[in-house]
């Protein structure tokens, strides 16, 4: 194995991350090296979940809980048992949680991915729109590609420790699969002959375009460019059956429709060649024009659920893992299907590609005629096109009922928490809590997203970001009579000691759902700790949220997880922090905007706060 020399210069200060990284090894033997994920003990979670109820749920309630919890933990009993079955399955699978984990929360899930799990991206908007832009892109993504397939991919590091890299082998080259109950994953990265293809949608009509020369070697961006300029020729009608708005529907739904639709030949053939290719690009029509302030919001739901059958929802295959979207308008981001990955791979491809894209000099390259690239057909029978309209209808409610905010925070950025020595990712999540509990007078369930990378093919556990101690300053802030200070640095200093914890595999969420699957696994009654009323609340996240820091200057978007919540999504940048807020129209109790601008007030009155106060009073 060749140990390649690399120097990267990331430095994300937060929560989750501190990657610096020196050198690489073999990424993906590599993996085989790190630590398996341990099982924390049961004892710890249950005193670390009574805390986390304590903001949360009423005195009696925890009281009841508390019982509970006890009964549980005895000596010899049920906890014990189920803590065991987990200490087995650890020493079986190289990692207890990771397949328990993507049934569970993605391909048993059986909301629409669109909205209700697939992230979005915004990028900075093109100056102009051409096609160009798009071929180099596609040649950054290529260029990207190329460092997994001969494994000299850096290994990034979190807290001086390496972090497992197969997530990158998960985003290229797959698709999820719908099925009537469960959906599945497939993908062609690692097999014999990878697919050479990417397939690219304009107006509702998919290509295949291969992307590699004969010899291997992938397409300059000057025959991209030629190859989608006759893509976007011959895909000029504006009439056609948006097939690919059958992914946006409920899973069950897509499922049986998709049985259906692969019935014929031609369509099976299509829909494989969909699943199979490295990604794909949605070349998409122009939405309705907007002012610049609203720009970004604009582009956020475009890039979440397409702005509806009208405009661009049919544009797009959303069972597919990586799809780039550029707008006839200039607009360009793009979505991701949650179930291979999280946010933390996809934007640091995302950086390689935009770095790429600014240095990269079209080169003309003699031409050799390429094949004109190949249409995908549809055979749409009536059955068909029933269940396009059904997925049509569904998908037009979710967008208006999608109430979304992106905005930026441009008044400060990771500057000032790190010159008042406080970590970024914590004074955000409790300028989050502020501006929550100044709107509802209560706190709620927080989830934030922590890695657990640095074990072996680790996906995430939860921060609880509402903590006692949170609750503590939230409440003291508006009051003048209190050392809001002292309260804030100890809120901060919390939520930094609990994301150690979490991505040190010991936070509660991922072990107390293990010890239930466990439960199941064994074919035993419930325990009644997750029969109770506690762990329903703790489990109903108001505020979802995420810190999804990039080089590039741009953010990430998801939907709220209930109906009532929140999604909140954040890039901190050095000056200026970009955020996502989303919510659902159809609750009256939310409002992204409003959220949006509590939270800006939040930031800054914290800010204010500090800098009133002497630092000798910390
Ligand atoms: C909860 O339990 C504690 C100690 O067992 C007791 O002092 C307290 O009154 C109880 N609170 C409620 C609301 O039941
Ligand atoms: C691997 O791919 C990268 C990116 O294209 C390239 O710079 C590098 O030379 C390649 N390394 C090997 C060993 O082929
Ligand atoms: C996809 O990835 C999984 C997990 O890494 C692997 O087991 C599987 O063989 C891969 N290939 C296909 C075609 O699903
Ligand atoms: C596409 O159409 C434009 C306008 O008709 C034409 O100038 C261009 O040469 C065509 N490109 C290809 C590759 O056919
Ligand atoms: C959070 O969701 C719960 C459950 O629907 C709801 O009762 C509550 O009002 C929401 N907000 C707060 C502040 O808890």
């Amino acid at each position: 194995v060749a140990h390649r020399l690399f120097q990267v210069d990331c430095y994300l200060w937060s929560s989750i991350m501190t990657l610096c990284l020196l050198h690489t090894q073999n990424t993906l033997t590599s993996f085989h090296l790190k630590p398996t994920l341990p099982v924390p003990p049961l004892q710890q979670t249950c005193e670390y979940y009574l805390a986390a109820l304590t903001p949360i749920v009423d005195p009696e309630e925890l009281n009841h809980t508390r019982k509970l919890l006890e009964e549980f933990q005895k000596p010899g009993g049920v906890g014990e048992r189920l803590q065991k079955g987990l200490e087995q399955r650890t020493k079986k699978m190289e990692n207890w949680l990771s397949d328990w984990w993507l049934q569970t929360a993605y391909l048993d899930y059986r909301m629409p991915v669109v909205v209700h799990s697939s992230p979005g991206v915004v990028l900075p908007r093109m100056d102009i729109f051409s096609l160009r832009y798009a071929a180099k892109l596609i040649a950054g993504v290529l260029d990207f590609k190329s460092m997994i397939d001969n494994e000299t991919l850096p290994v990034e590091y979190l807290g001086g420790k390496p972090l497992c890299m197969n997530q990158y082998y998960q985003v290229l080259s797959s698709c999820r699969i719908p099925g009537t109950k469960r959906d599945t994953v497939v993908n062609y990265t690692l097999v014999k002959r990878p697919p050479t293809h990417i397939t690219v949608v304009h107006n509702f009509q998919f290509f295949v375009l291969d992307v590699y020369n004969s010899d291997g070697t992938p397409l300059t961006i000057d025959q991209i460019y030629i190859q989608l300029e006759k893509i976007w020729n011959s895909s000029l009608q504006t009439n056609k059956e948006p097939i690919g708005i059958l992914t946006s529907n409920h899973r069950n739904s897509w499922g049986k429709a998709y049985n259906n639709l692969i019935k014929d030949k031609t369509n099976k053939e299509s829909v494989r060649a969909i699943q199979k290719s490295i990604f794909t690009v949605c070349l998409d029509a122009p939405m309705p024009r907007v002012s610049d302030d609203m720009y970004r919001t604009c582009a956020g739901v475009q890039m979440l659920h397409g702005g509806g059958s009208r405009w661009n929802s049919g544009n797009r295959w959303f069972d597919k893992t990586l799809q780039f979207i550029i707008g006839e308008d200039g607009t360009c981001g793009l979505i991701y299907e949650h179930a291979p990955a999280e946010g933390p791979p996809i934007v640091s491809l995302i950086d390689h590609v935009v770095e790429y894209m600014k240095k990269s000099e079209m080169v003309r390259t003699p031409m050799v005629p390429l094949r004109m690239p190949q249409k995908l057909r549809f055979h749409i029978t009536p059955d068909i096109k029933k269940d396009i309209e059904e997925a049509k209808q569904n998908m037009n409610i979710m967008a208006h009922d999608l109430d979304m905010k992106v905005s930026v925070f441009s008044h400060f950025g990771k500057d000032f928490p790190k010159s008042q020595k406080m970590s970024p990712d914590a004074f955000i999540q409790m300028a989050l809590q502020l501006a929550y509990y100044r709107i509802y007078k209560r706190c709620c369930p927080t989830y934030e997203s922590a890695s657990l990378r640095m074990f072996r093919l680790g996906r995430t556990d939860t921060i609880r970001s509402t903590s006692i101690d949170s609750d503590k300053f939230v409440k003291a802030m508006d009051d003048p009579n209190t050392e809001k200070v002292a309260l804030l640095d100890k809120a901060v200093k919390a939520h930094r000691a609990y994301t150690d914890m979490a991505i040190r595999g010991q936070a509660i969420d991922r072990h107390l759902l293990g010890l239930k699957l466990q439960a199941i696994e064994d074919l035993a009654a419930l325990p009644e700790i997750f029969m109770d009323t506690s762990y329903a609340v703790v489990l109903h996240f108001n505020l979802s949220t995420s810190q999804v820091p990039a080089k590039t200057n741009c953010v990430m978007c998801f939907g709220p997880v209930v109906p009532d919540g929140y999604g909140v999504c954040y890039n901190p940048m050095d000056t200026h922090i970009n955020f996502a807020v989303s919510a659902f129209n159809s609750c009256q109790d939310t409002n992204a905007a409003r959220l949006a601008q509590a939270l800006e007030d939040a930031l800054l009155d914290i800010k204010t706060l500090l800098e009133q106060t002497p630092k000798a009073k910390l």
